[in-house]
């Protein structure tokens, strides 16, 4: 039962849509386990570059099942405006399912979310604005909206009116006018009638895939560290983008997980407040942030920029039971001179080597950093580990031996051909480093 997990490591925008896309001739379904509409899948496909934000990348190999997983929370308006976009494309969306289950973003839910935001003023956590906090909020409150209530206008009635009380009083004292039950059942149904063909229990369909043998992969959206459990708590998107909800969020346990792909980039960036111990504020940041074009995908921000930090990556490694990995964007790297990565922090006089589960902690926390020289070349066009200069392959081992697991894929470029493919193969156990 081959299924594999995509993760991201640091603070999302890895570029896990470029391994999706990497690994999809060998795949038949692809799901999306947690979000929304806050990610941005990128993917560069020779002079054409597809933003998605809801469907998974698979959607654009015609032998693909695109599967959005219950755990993921679904604005419809966004969905449906992704689905004309690909189709004035000639892409078909016929064979993107998403689950009854996963819930709806609601206008209210995206009129919480940005009022609430501009309430914390300076506390802010600079969410994408797009309702998700407030969507998961109703769905652990149990006053969500399931895909499957579009299709039943008394249903859409009877959750409405349940929930918009409260919503509308809370939105009220934040200078934000009532929303009315009527309206929002009409555009909700509206919703329905146009996704209804896609809507299906793909937990099953997950599972009948993964009977038959075909290889299904679960793609995460976010990374790691803004994970609602294991992120820097509050600064954190609110669903599970570890590798275990792609138990919850895809329908699967977890003795069918047989791989785990880890995302990375060969330096970090973070979108949003929240602490960044290995944040730059000079010019080898914009130098990075403008040849990596690192720019949010939804949110149209500058994304902050540092240096690679290996202590959140033990971290990352561990609660993912990573089993390989991708490093994405070493080609980003050439003509830094010398590059950095964080072994340790120092908190209050002390050497830290674990990932602090303490906010506070983390926001004292300074870097502690092991220097490296850089190197000069464009290596976009390098297709071994061999033929990388000497500097970046002594840069990519020392990365791999913080992680402890190995490097199987470095992205040298933005599309799919420009790829070092070292060795790549399911791996069940964690095996050692190959040569
Ligand atoms: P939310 O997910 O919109 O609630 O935002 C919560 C935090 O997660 C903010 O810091 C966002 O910038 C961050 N975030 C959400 N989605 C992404 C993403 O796809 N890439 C990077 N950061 C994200």
């Amino acid at each position: 039962m081959p299924a594999t997990v995509i993760v991201g490591l640091q603070w999302g925008d890895e570029g896990k849509g470029k391994t999706t896309d990497f690994l999809a001739e060998q795949t038949a379904m692809v799901v999306r386990y947690q979000g929304g509409d806050n990610a941005g899948h990128t993917v560069v496909r020779g002079d054409e570059v597809f933003k998605l934000q809801l469907t998974p990348s698979g959607v654009l190999y015609p032998h693909i099942t695109s599967v959005i997983g219950n755990g993921v929370v679904v604005n419809p308006v966004t969905l449906i405006a992704e689905f004309d976009m690909l189709t004035a494309r000639g892409i078909s969306t016929d064979r993107v399912r998403v689950s009854r289950s996963a819930h709806v973003i609601m206008p209210y839910h995206v009129a919480l979310d940005q009022a609430n935001e501009t309430r914390l003023g300076g506390a802010k956590v600079g969410t994408t604005g797009r309702g998700i906090g407030p969507a998961y909020g109703d769905r652990a409150w149990r006053l969500g909206l399931r895909m499957e209530d579009l299709l039943d206008r008394a249903v859409l009635r009877e959750r409405i009116a349940r929930a918009l009380p409260d919503k509308n009083l809370v939105l009220g004292s934040m200078g934000v006018g009532p929303f009315d039950v009527e309206s929002l059942v009409d555009l909700a149904a509206g919703w329905g009638e146009r996704l209804e063909e896609h809507l299906d229990d793909t937990t099953w369909l997950v599972q009948a895939a993964l009977a038959r043998g075909e290889h299904v992969l679960l793609e995460g959206a976010q990374g790691t560290l803004l994970d609602l459990d294991h992120g820097s708590y509050p600064f954190v998107t609110s669903s599970n983008p570890v590798a275990g909800g792609a138990c919850t969020g895809g329908g699967i346990g977890p003795l069918q997980v047989d791989e785990v792909i880890g995302v990375m980039k060969a330096y970090s960036t973070r979108v949003g407040s929240g602490p960044y111990p290995t944040e730059l504020l000079d010019g080898v940041a914009a130098g990075i942030a403008e040849r990596g074009r690192e720019v949010g995908t939804v949110t149209g921000r500058a994304r902050r920029i540092g240096w690679f930090d290996a202590v959140p990556l033990r971290y990352a490694v561990a609660v993912n039971s990573v089993s390989s990995i991708m490093l994405n964007k070493l080609d980003i790297l050439s003509g830094v001179d010398p590059l950095c990565i964080c072994v340790a922090y120092e908190i209050d006089g002390r050497r830290v080597e674990t990932w602090p589960s303490s906010g506070a902690a983390l926001s004292r926390a300074t870097p502690i950093y092991e220097q490296f020289p850089g190197w000069t070349e464009p290596i976009h066009a390098v297709r071994s580990l061999g033929d990388l200069p000497e500097h970046a392959r002594r840069y990519v081992s020392a990365i791999e031996e913080h992680a402890g697991v190995p490097i199987v894929l470095v992205s040298v470029g933005p599309e799919r051909t420009q790829t070092i493919e070292r060795a790549f193969r399911p791996m069940r156990r964690r095996p050692g480093i190959p040569a």
